[in-house]
């Protein structure tokens, strides 16, 4: 996966193609003014009310647009990030700002308490954490941040710094979450794939007792309506399975199971997305001896071999608790089983039933939806406005734009771009919007909604109808 705005820029004559944003100028100053209120000093937060600390994949989503604005910031961005990274290699999903009171955001530190539960798996000493990981879209971030501006990132040495550390997070993933044996890496929570209450999980988390009501006390509430976010059941589930992952010091007491374990589609191709930008990042860096493409051409398959399902046209999740040891694949059919479209090494038959999957009655992507709902909109768990049950997310519209463009067209491609761009602005840069209405829900003002706006708006703005991936390697027909 490539396609920077500057490879983009270099390669095609500007100003040739259909989809200009209809207000360029706007957008970036929109987008601007978001990541500018959203910035401490180090790094951006996704919300000031509702997410007030450095989230891990919400960094590399914003570093990807911030690159634009300022490509130092971009880098710092990560680098932050990174520097919160645990001696096994784990990115925790979240890196506590001081300055922000306990009881602005729950599960706060003393909540996860990482710098005692941790210790044996080296969490940081100096810096306050939680335990769990989010999808590694780092490496890929760090490789786009990088061409924004080539000289400043060899100047600071920025990718030899980074390097280590993305080799390291990924090998955390392939050697210590290959919880079902056939290489692809697990989720033991559903704050770690992202995607919090969507309806995949609610098999495996049916499983799981919820934490006492009143044990604890939901601060999101006091800034989201509670029709848009998860239920208090839910959060009872979330808050037992991340105490009883911290009770085992975060996985590294020998014979405790998790109570959740998942392979999720979304998490691993964003893993393998990024083990193509680490190839990249190698090559530039001269290290010899990584065979690193070859590395996610191998997980690709894995993923298509385990997760596909050719007669529903997407990719599941698999509940490896559902019936050890291999698992059982979800029913529930999420925007997560679209998102290895980014993936340059799709079988070309996959890559097409993925398209017809994105545009047919289950999500209606540019048809009666603009936008890619997060959720399959026949299915009686869809729930327009309700998180990842059904809305509209800006992340995974950003990733299926580059599917599309890999695979499915730029004519679709340049469709999703423009709604993207639109939604994003009409909706004041919406965390989600309803799928249908484009109505905003959730913050607004949200980091990554305006960073990834902005990064399509940069590249429409440039190069309209140019997207070149053709160095992306052989696909598997
Ligand atoms: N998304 C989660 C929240 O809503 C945690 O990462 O707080």
């Amino acid at each position: 996966m490539d396609g920077t705005t500057t490879t983009r820029a270099a390669t095609r004559p500007p100003g040739t193609g259909t989809a200009r944003p209809a207000a360029p100028r706007a957008l970036r100053e929109g987008a601007a003014r978001v990541l500018a209120a959203n910035w401490t000093g180090t790094s951006t937060v996704p919300s000031r009310a509702l997410y007030p600390h450095q989230w891990s994949w919400d960094s590399a989503f914003i570093a990807i647009g911030l690159r634009h604005l300022s490509p130092l910031r971009a880098q710092v961005e990560l680098e932050t990030l990174l520097s919160a990274q645990w001696a096994d290699g784990r990115v925790p999903h979240i890196v506590f700002n001081p300055a922000v009171p306990f009881d602005a955001y729950f599960p706060s530190p003393d909540f996860w308490r990482s710098t005692a539960a941790g210790r044996a798996a080296g969490a940081p000493a100096a810096v306050q954490t939680s335990g769990i990981v989010q999808p590694p879209v780092h490496a890929l971030a760090a490789w786009l941040v990088h061409l924004a501006d080539p000289g400043l990132s060899r100047a600071r040495s920025f990718l030899a710094r980074l390097h280590p550390r993305l080799a390291a997070w990924h090998r955390h993933l392939l050697h210590h979450r290959d919880l079902g044996g056939a290489g692809l890496a697990a989720v033991v929570h559903p704050w770690e794939q992202g995607m919090d209450n969507s309806p995949c999980w609610d098999g495996p988390l049916s499983r799981v007792p919820p934490a006492r009501p009143g044990s604890f006390r939901r601060a999101d509430l006091d800034h989201g309506s509670p029709r848009h976010r998860p239920t208090d059941l839910d959060y009872g589930r979330y808050v037992r399975l991340a105490a009883d992952y911290r009770d085992s010091g975060y996985g590294t007491s020998p014979g405790r199971r998790p109570g959740f374990a998942v392979e999720d589609p979304s998490f691993n191709a964003l893993l393998i997305a990024s083990e193509h930008a680490l190839a990249r990042i190698t090559a530039e860096l001269g290290v010899p001896g990584t065979a690193r493409h070859a590395r996610a051409e191998r997980l690709t398959r894995i993923l298509v071999e385990r997760l596909w399902d050719p007669v529903g046209g997407i990719f599941r999740c698999r509940d490896l608790l559902a019936a050890p040891p291999a698992g059982a694949l979800v029913g529930e059919r999420g925007a997560t089983g679209l998102i290895p479209l980014v993936l340059p090494g799709l079988p070309r038959a996959v890559a097409a039933a993925l398209v017809r999957t994105a545009r047919g009655p289950h999500f209606e992507l540019g048809g009666r939806c603009r936008l890619a709902p997060s959720h399959d909109l026949l299915s009686p768990s869809f729930d327009a406005r309700r998180y990842w049950r059904g809305p509209a997310w800006f992340n995974t519209n950003w990733l299926l734009e580059r599917g599309l463009r890999l695979h499915g067209g730029t004519a679709h491609a340049d469709g999703l771009r423009a709604a993207l761009l639109d939604t994003a602005m009409a909706s004041d840069f919406a965390e989600y919007v309803d799928p249908y209405e484009g109505v905003g829900c959730g913050a607004r003002g949200f980091g990554w909604s305006a960073a990834l706006a902005l990064d399509l708006g940069v590249a429409a703005e440039a190069v309209p109808d140019a997207y070149d991936s053709q160095d992306e390697g052989a696909r598997n027909d």
